[in-house]
């Protein structure tokens, strides 16, 4: 089982690691051999190389069985012309890779019900799989320009979705909520936007095979009211990739914590796994970083690429049962109060998956 280790950016090596820590440790336990190669991406990439993703790093992640993603990014690049933005490793990984489905789920541990910020009777039992498209919309349409004239600056993003596009994200969500709770809400801004009408229709036709999974349209604007209203109403969402990325930010504060969502990239041959916290270059190489999201990255990863369900819930739960301790990172605890590292986490998390396997 060969890994594309792609540490990326600040925070993102060192809670990386921490993944591939718990992989091996999960390897040697179950005799399985994972084989990791590592390479650089992003503004990494650019400093060593002079650009965000090297053809080696692409071709490395094209040849293995599944990929482990860091973060990228940081001020260090911001005034990086577009193409060599650390960003756009990212977005060239997805759209090279295949990925145009991203599965983020937000699931609420029990044992950080005090921490999250809504009122813990609001959020209990938060469990919602958020299905972003990931290679379409406004992230990827042509023309996209930024223009200085003497009459001004101007700039153009273009959002274009075909039908195809979004009938293969809409299955894989109804897919998904038939294995759940049966129940699919599908974002959009059909008020307003042609690609939102054409998203609804393509939908409503999807839902027509899947009669025992109950639709509902939502705009936008109310999911995002929604989901601080009411998020047990969710199960599944599905919607398109600007509308999912700011949602899967907001729905990760349903838990606690950003640190603690992982997220999986599929639909090509080779599937990419990353958390869904960026880079955080202010408390990177401090040992501060949750490392949970990368973990149960690793987690989506032997269930998705590798077909290992026992080992993926096991390290689920050991994540459960390490918070449920008390054991707590930088983000979850109040400012100023004790906290553990990175590695202290990981190691944590390990003690406990080894009475689990
Ligand atoms: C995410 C991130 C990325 C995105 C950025 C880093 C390009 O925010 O994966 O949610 O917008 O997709
Ligand atoms: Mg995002």
């Amino acid at each position: 089982m060969k890994i594309a280790v792609l540490p990326g950016d600040g925070i993102g090596r060192e809670v990386t690691a921490e993944a591939v820590k718990t992989l091996e440790f999960v390897g040697r336990r179950r005799s399985l051999s994972f084989d990791f190669e590592e390479a650089a991406v992003g503004g990494a990439a650019l400093d060593a190389h002079g650009e965000p993703l090297p053809a080696a790093s692409l071709a490395l992640a094209r040849q293995s069985g599944a990929v482990l993603l860091g973060a990228v990014g940081g001020p260090k690049w911001d005034e990086q012309p577009y193409d060599k933005r650390p960003e756009r490793a990212l977005l060239g990984l997805r759209k090279e890779l295949e990925l145009h489905v991203n599965l983020r789920p937000v699931k609420l541990i029990e044992a950080l019900a005090d921490r999250a910020s809504l009122r813990s009777e609001v959020i209990r039992g938060c469990d919602m799989m958020i299905v972003r498209e990931l290679t379409g919309g406004i992230y990827f349409g042509e023309p996209r320009l930024l223009e200085r004239g003497d009459k001004g600056r101007w700039a153009v993003d273009t959002l274009v979705y075909h039908d195809w596009e979004i009938e293969r994200v809409a299955r894989l969500a109804f897919e998904i909520a038939r294995k759940r709770r049966k129940r699919v809400h599908s974002v959009d801004k059909a008020n307003i936007l042609k690609s939102s009408m054409l998203w609804r229709e393509v939908v409503e036709e999807v839902a027509r095979d899947f009669t025992d999974v109950k639709l509902q349209h939502l705009l936008v604007d109310t999911c995002a009211m929604q989901i601080l209203r009411d998020p047990l109403q969710f199960d599944v969402i599905v919607t398109e990739n600007m509308f999912g990325d700011i949602l899967s930010d907001e729905a990760a504060m349903l838990g606690g914590s950003i640190g603690l969502l992982p997220s999986a990239s599929l639909g090509g041959r080779v599937a990419m796994y990353e958390p869904v916290h960026g880079s955080a270059p202010d408390i990177a190489g401090q040992g501060k970083a949750n490392p949970v999201a990368s973990i149960l990255s690793a987690a989506m990863m032997l269930r998705h690429s590798f077909d290992r369900e026992s080992e993926a819930s096991a390290i689920e739960t050991a994540v459960e049962q390490t918070l449920a301790d008390g054991l707590r990172t930088a983000d979850l605890v109040p400012a100023g109060e004790k906290a553990i590292s990175t590695t202290e986490m990981g190691d944590a998390v390990r003690v406990r998956l080894e009475k689990l396997l």
